[in-house]
Formats: structure tokens, C-alpha cells, sequence
């Protein structure tokens, strides 16, 4: 068991206390600021990729050079893995050499069966179904702009997908008030709405983008067409109809805007929003690095 934090793995949100999710972003906002320069004890972070990256590569391997550790990048064709060898057997041989294991995939589950089988933690940098690393930083950043979470009003516009199911969890965690705004058939899961309704006051599902974004103090979207859908292209385009956000659909909004990028301009956002001096994407993006750090020296930091 990890000494700082009551789990041994990253894997979604809320596998952090809530407590322990505060606690990740006060130390990520004093290391951001400099009044906390805390040092690793030249630990090594394997970075397992079956999908591309620049913000989570990047930012996890500047994070650990940062803290005094080191990052060693494992694409898919650079390992074993990729040709064949047990997602297991690479677990158990990975806890041997590396000190934490940061995991994207595409199934879940292949998360999962890593966890099971290392002996060191796990952080899960995005699968389907999960991207609790980036709630990190969206929650860092919302702090930051509102010097809280109380009355803070935040509208998820787009696809059910990863980014947005680990935000609304990490939304109710932090207390946001938050409204969902998904088309039919693109939801977020079931089980996760009712699992943010548990750790929180759970988000309020509007029947339109316009419900969802009036009153927002900030509107968070992603793309329509996540890594691995591209099949799904066609259908999905005529699905989001009517949830980009654009000037119209916030005409008479003043709310801040949050993509965790890489953002695909002209579905669904554009280009002006994007360029506004609304869109506070690049602190976002940017965060991700102290976010990350915030939570390596809590699972490393023994
Ligand atoms: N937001 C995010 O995870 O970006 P990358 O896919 O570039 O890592
Ligand atoms: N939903 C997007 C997020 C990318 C960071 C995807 O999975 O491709």
C-alpha cells in the first residue's frame, strides 16, 4: 500500500479520497507557484502508449525530469507487448525495473489486468472509458480561475465519452454544480451517473446544449470523434448537430472555455471560439504538467 494515498493504483477519479483529491491539487498549485519544490528519489516512470499523445506524454516526462526521476516512452511497436507478449507478463516484468507504470489503451479492462499483476502503481493516462489524469488538471484550473469550486457552474457539451465520465465524477467530488448536455445514443454510462450522484451532488441532465450552457460559468467540450472511433465518423457528425460550440450557441454567454485538446476546430468547436479570450485551454492544457506532478509525488513520494 502506498504510504500517502489509500490506493495503489490511479485508475479513475475516485479511486482517491476526497480529501486525498484536494490534497493532490493544493500540492500541484504550490509546486505550480514554486512555494513547493519536492524531489523524487530518482524513480523511473514506464509510459506504456497503444494510443498518440502529446499533452499526457509530454507533460508526465518533463513532470518526472522536473521532479528528479526519469520517463522511459514504450509505444506500441517499441516492446514486447505489441508483438505479442501478455499484458501480465509485461506488468510483472515492468514492476521489476520502473517504479510506476502510466498506462493508455484502449480497453479498460487491459488497465485493469495491468493493476492486477504490477506490483507497482498504475496511473491510468486515458483508456475508452476513463481520463481521471486531465480531471486533475480541469479541476486545477477551474480552482484557479474561481478561487473555489462553491456556485461554480459548469456545462459538459458533447460526446458521453472518457474525458467527460472522469469529469463528472470528479465534479461531484469537488462539489461543482454541473449540467450534462449529451445527443441521444451518445450518453455518458449509466453506472457512472449514478456513481458521481454517490460521491456528490451529481450533475442535472439538460434536454439541449442551449439548457445546459445558459448560466454556465463554464462550458467544457471534446471532440466528437475520439481516438479509435474514426469508423464512426460519419454517423457521429450528424449525431452532435447542434452541440458545437460556436459564437451562436454562446451568443449571450460570458462562460469560460475548457477543451482538453487536441481540439478537432469546426465540429466541435471553432476556430473563434477556440481563439477567444474565453477559451482558457492553454492554462488547461498547461496544468496537466502540475497536476501530474501534484499526484507522482503522492503515489511516489513515500
Ligand atoms: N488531453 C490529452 O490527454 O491530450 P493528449 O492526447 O495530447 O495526451
Ligand atoms: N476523447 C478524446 C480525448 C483525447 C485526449 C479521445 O479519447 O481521443
Amino acid at each position: 500500500m502506498n504510504a500517502m494515498l489509500s490506493t495503489d493504483h490511479f485508475l479513475e477519479i475516485d479511486d482517491l479520497e476526497k480529501t486525498e483529491l484536494f490534497r493532490i491539487l493544493d500540492r500541484a498549485a504550490a509546486i505550480k507557484s514554486g512555494r513547493e519544490q519536492p524531489r523524487l528519489k530518482e524513480q523511473t516512470l514506464g509510459m506504456l502508449f497503444e494510443k498518440p499523445s502529446t499533452r499526457t506524454r509530454i507533460s508526465f516526462e518533463t513532470g518526472m525530469t522536473q521532479l528528479g526521476g526519469h520517463a522511459i516512452f514504450l509505444g506500441p511497436d517499441d516492446i514486447q507487448l505489441g508483438h505479442g507478449e501478455p499484458l501480465a507478463d509485461t506488468a510483472r516484468v515492468l514492476s521489476r525495473y520502473v517504479d510506476a507504470v502510466m498506462a493508455r489503451l484502449f480497453h479498460h479492462d487491459d488497465l485493469l489486468e495491468i493493476a492486477a499483476h504490477a506490483d507497482v502503481p498504475v496511473i491510468n493516462g486515458l483508456t475508452d472509458d476513463a481520463h481521471p489524469c486531465q480531471t486533475i488538471a480541469d479541476l486545477l484550473t477551474i480552482r484557479e480561475m474561481y478561487g473555489g469550486f462553491d456556485e461554480v457552474t459548469v456545462a459538459w457539451v458533447g460526446d458521453g465519452n472518457n474525458v467527460g465520465q472522469s469529469f463528472v465524477r470528479g465534479a461531484a467530488m469537488v462539489g461543482l454544480d454541473l449540467t450534462v448536455a449529451t445527443p441521444p445514443d451518445y450518453e455518458m454510462d449509466e453506472v457512472v451517473l449514478k456513481q458521481a450522484e454517490r460521491l456528490g451532488p451529481g450533475p442535472t441532465i439538460a434536454e439541449t446544449p442551449d439548457a445546459a450552457v445558459n448560466d454556465a460559468d463554464v462550458v467544457y467540450t471534446d471532440v466528437w470523434v475520439s481516438m479509435g472511433q474514426e469508423d464512426e465518423r460519419t454517423n457521429k457528425l450528424d449525431a452532435f448537430d447542434g452541440y458545437q460550440l460556436n459564437e451562436s450557441l454562446l451568443e449571450s454567454s460570458s462562460a469560460d472555455v475548457l477543451h482538453c485538446l487536441p481540439a478537432h476546430r469546426g465540429e466541435e468547436i471553432t476556430d473563434a471560439v477556440l481563439e477567444s479570450d474565453k477559451a482558457r485551454v492553454w492554462d488547461q492544457a498547461e496544468n496537466r504538467l502540475h497536476a501530474q506532478k501534484g499526484l507522482l509525488v503522492e503515489l511516489l513520494d513515500e
